[in-house]
């Protein structure tokens, strides 16, 4: 398997080097080779170079990878964001990476700051769209810089982008013995393509005997994220309330170093990120929270059908949140690389005792 890893910025490059750590040790305890190619996009090439990413950057992505794992773009030296914007969203948009999946699952009752939830109550996924939205950043200005100005930013939906996103929640929910799928909108307010949401979602439903299609505004679904996030299997949402619900559904697992994401085109090149970003202030202080980043991996492991070996650094993981062999953040008194370690040498454990069973 051959992955293109760009650590990125800030604390994306402390934990990508944990979620190689990872890979490696899957790598040795599993019998797995992966050929790990580090990529040097983000702030500094960007400053050095004035490339955010090579004209030919997305098309190499897609050709010569089988998938892409990413850390966190973003860096104080560059305000407007601009190679944020080329190299994450870029890749997003032109791999046509339209499925942003992001579970949310409890894995310690103690990290959950809402009274009495487990693991349990705490275990849903969200389906985001990924390649259109407000994020496809068309609109325009009208006498800028004065009162008058006008900025228009456009949310667009298309048919074939709302129809595709809902159908995989469906096919998603329908594969994995989920039996709920909640779509979430503002179609009370935004008549026109919110409309189109609920649409496709009433056409989509009945090919799904065995779910069961909710609807909620995302005002509604918000509170109840808090309120009774037991009641939420899938989620399916547009690109900017899913950006939003998802760091609200990172804090409800314990802040957003624990929350992993897959961003995908069924069949093609798909990309693999923490939901965090770079975080500049803790940048290189070996504080960061890699879980994420490492669950972020499991999650590439498993759309390559290692299911087991995806399974295997959860369990990893678990082990490291339940024993607190993890970062402050999350209740332990280790670092970044300390964390990443614990769980490699977890992984190597469970490798060599799986040998042995057989
Ligand atoms: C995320 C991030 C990005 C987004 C930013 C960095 C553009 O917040 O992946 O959730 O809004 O999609
Ligand atoms: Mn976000």
């Amino acid at each position: 398997m051959r992955v293109a890893v760009i650590p990125g910025d800030g604390i994306g490059k402390d934990v990508t080097a944990e979620a190689v750590k990872t890979l490696r040790a899957v790598g040795e305890a599993f019998g797995r080779s992966f050929d790990l190619e580090t990529l040097p996009y983000g702030a500094d090439y960007y400053l050095e170079t004035g490339i955010s990413m090579p004209p030919d950057g997305y098309a190499m992505l897609r050709d010569q990878f089988d998938a892409i794992f990413m850390g966190a773009l973003g860096d104080p030296r560059i305000p407007d964001m601009r190679h944020a914007r080329e190299i994450l969203l870029g890749t997003r948009f032109e791999l046509d990476l339209y499925v942003n999946y992001r579970p949310v699952k409890l894995i310690d009752p103690r990290l959950c700051p809402l009274k009495g939830r487990n693991a349990e109550d705490v275990n849903f996924v969200v389906f985001r769209e990924n390649t259109e939205g407000l994020y496809v950043n068309m609109g325009g200005r009208f006498k800028p810089g004065t009162p008058d100005e006008i900025a228009l930013q456009e949310d667009v939906n298309t048919h074939k982008g709302v129809h595709r996103i809902i159908l995989y929640a469906f096919e998603y929910a329908a594969a994995h013995g989920r039996t709920r799928v909640c779509m979430s909108d503002k179609s009370n307010a935004l008549g026109y393509g919110h409309a189109l949401w609920q649409r496709v979602f009433q056409e989509l439903a009945p090919q799904y005997p065995d779910v069961e299609p909710v609807h909620l505004y995302i005002d509604a679904l918000a509170m109840q994220m808090i309120k009774n996030p037991g009641q939420l299997d899938v989620i399916v949402t547009n690109n900017m309330f899913g950006d939003i619900i998802t760091d609200l559904g990172a804090q409800l697992q314990g802040g957003l170093g624990m929350a992993a994401s897959a961003n995908l085109h069924p069949g093609q090149t798909s990309m693999f990120e923490p939901v965090h970003g770079s975080a500049p202030k803790y940048a290189g202080r070996n504080i960061a929270n890699p879980i994420g980043a490492i669950l972020s991996a499991a999650l590439m492991l498993e759309h390559a059908g290692l299911v087991r070996e995806a399974a295997e650094i959860e369990e990893a993981v678990k082990a490291a949140v339940m024993s607190g062999n993890v970062p402050p953040e999350i209740g332990g008194s280790l670092g970044t690389r300390e964390t990443g370690d614990f769980i490699a040498a977890e992984i190597r454990r469970r490798g060599a005792r799986s040998t042995v069973d057989r």
